[in-house]
């Protein structure tokens, strides 16, 4: 009897207490916001990734309410399927300033977001251009939700890192996510401060062990 109450103990505080944090976030799926279909679907190789890629888009811009952020995001998906043929929007999901996240590849499947990373990443755009202005509370308060979603669901690993859209490519290739953007995320606790340098990657390395291995060193493990 103690037993399997422990055990309808231990559901209930997994899958109940994971979906709290994601039923937090205001969550707009592919149907609702009218998504095309992808080309092709990959799946990811691994479960729990380590790491949360930023981006912004630049350009669209801003959005601030429930129909333009939906406009913003099928024209990006239109520019990555029909200018850039790709299979589908480069990005997991979409976040615009009316404070809501939209299912861009979802949890499970490869995206296209960082050239190197996109095994190991997820990759997370918000929605206009903050090179200089950061995004605005509502966007910043539905990235935390999803990022902490990501991680009760185990797609991420408890111990994963943030890293912004420029830290992943040599110095100088994008400003995304904009300086905005990183004010604000490089102060978050689980923001890593590894940048590609450019440099060529000897024998086995890749940019994710390089960068691995930086992060651990900055976030050493909690005795
Ligand atoms: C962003 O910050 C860097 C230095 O941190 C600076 O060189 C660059 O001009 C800034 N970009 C903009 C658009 O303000
Ligand atoms: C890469 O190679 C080095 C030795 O050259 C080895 O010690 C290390 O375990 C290898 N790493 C991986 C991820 O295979």
């Amino acid at each position: 009897m103690k037993t399997i109450f422990l055990v309808y103990y231990l559901f209930y505080l997994t899958v109940v207490n994971s979906q709290s944090t994601c039923d937090d976030m205001s969550f707009v799926d592919r149907a609702e916001w009218g998504a095309r279909k992808s080309i092709f679907k990959a799946n990811l190789p691994s479960k729990s990734l380590p790491f949360y890629v930023i981006h912004h888009s630049a350009d669209p811009s801003n959005c601030y309410d429930d129909a333009s952020c939906t406009k913003r995001v099928q024209q990006i998906q239109y520019r990555h399927q029909f200018s850039l043929r790709w299979f589908d929007i480069g990005y997991h999901f979409l976040i615009g300033e009316n404070g809501k996240v939209y299912e861009g590849r979802g949890w499970n499947r490869r995206a296209a977001h960082s050239s190197g990373w996109n095994n190991d990443a997820y990759g997370i755009c918000i929605i206009g251009d903050f090179r200089k202005a950061s995004p605005n509370e509502k966007a910043l308060n539905a990235l935390l939700s999803l990022i902490d979603c990501g991680v009760k669901q185990g797609y991420v690993k408890e111990d994963y890192y943030i890293i912004t859209h420029r830290q992943t490519q040599r110095p100088g290739y994008t400003e995304c996510p904009g300086n905005g953007t990183l004010d604000v995320v490089s102060k978050w606790p689980r923001y890593c401060s590894f940048q590609n340098s450019g440099a060529r990657l000897k024998g086995n390395e890749t940019q994710i062990s390089l960068a691995l291995n930086f992060c651990e060193k900055e976030f050493p493990p909690s005795l």
